[in-house]
């Protein structure tokens, strides 16, 4: 099998490159990013796919909310026509699967901010939740249009150390377990005390997507999943890192990312992805701290 990944050098891609290496032996990887393959450009795509016999993708090119707030022409751009011309390609070259990730920034408005159903209203107010709306939309067309059988799971705030965010509201957490980890115990958060939401460490990330993307497609009720791993506040992380023995001590700055996050879930109900196809989180809160905190000390 031929896999495409794009944005294979961003907080996922970068993990996941390796992972799928390990879970598809056989299998060949193409790993891009926007120095090899630009996803807005559709017919570089097309010929991408074509030239190498694609058969699985994993979409991964993305701007998060923080960017996307600052830049929406170019967010909109690169997260819808960039999921557009992968579908599309996919379509025409015979793709078998593709994996596009969604987020827990498709809620926005009118939904319940606690234990956040799978199916409710998605009604977002930034420009990153504007774009993964429509491109869920667009997954669930190719889907039951063209028989393309896309995948999607809306993560939360995803917590690594070596794939480096790329400017999303919940890198705070990933900001405050590095320098608590090199030492520098005064940190600045840009959410204030309270904000509350959903995090998932990376490793249940790519088992999840591996789980999820083997499981047999008339067992999914749904080509869209809420996962989850745990919730918490700047100040979960700052107990939980000064547990660990790390001095740490928080201010609250809070800026335009502190609005994107009042929007989202506090929590999240995956149900229906354990139910449908077996999904479950291993790490909590104190195992991810420890983990992220020994990673990020083994960079200094
Ligand atoms: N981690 C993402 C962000 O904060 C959520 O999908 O933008």
């Amino acid at each position: 099998m031929n896999i495409l990944i794009t944005g294979a050098k961003g907080q996922i891609g970068t993990e996941l490159v390796p992972f799928l290496g390990r879970s598809y032996p056989d299998s060949q990887i193409f790993s891009t990013d926007i120095d090899t393959l630009d996803v807005t450009d559709a017919s570089k795509v097309d010929q991408f796919i074509g030239d190498n016999s694609i058969s699985q993708v994993f979409h991964l090119a993305a701007l998060l909310s923080g960017v996307g707030e600052r830049s929406p022409r170019k967010t909109f751009d690169v997260n819808l026509l960039g999921s557009l011309n992968i579908l599309e390609a996919s379509r025409d070259r015979g793709v078998l699967q593709v994996f596009i990730p969604s987020s827990i920034a498709v809620f926005g408005r009118d939904y319940p901010r606690d234990n956040t159903p799978n199916d409710t209203v998605l009604r977002p107010l930034s420009m990153y939740g504007v774009t993964k709306v429509a491109g869920e939309v667009l997954h669930e067309y190719y889907t039951s249009r063209y028989g393309l059988d896309v995948r999607s799971l809306r993560f939360p705030g995803i917590l690594s150390s070596r794939g480096k965010p790329g400017g999303g509201t919940t890198d705070y957490a990933i900001h405050m377990l590095a320098q608590a980890a090199q030492g520098e115990p005064n940190f600045v958060s840009f959410l204030k005390q309270g904000t509350r939401l959903p995090f998932l460490h990376i490793d249940d990330v790519l088992e999840g997507i591996v789980t999820f993307m083997n499981a047999p497609r008339e067992h999914l009720s749904r080509r869209v999943y809420n996962v989850t791993g745990f919730s918490a506040a700047p100040e979960d992380f700052m107990f939980a890192i000064q547990k660990h023995g790390n001095p740490i001590s928080v201010t609250y700055e809070p800026d335009f990312r502190q609005a994107i996050a009042d929007q989202w879930p506090r929590s999240i109900n995956d149900t229906r992805a354990r139910k449908d196809w077996g999904w479950r989180s291993q790490l909590d809160l104190e195992e991810t701290t420890l983990r992220l905190l020994k990673d990020f000390s083994e960079d200094l």
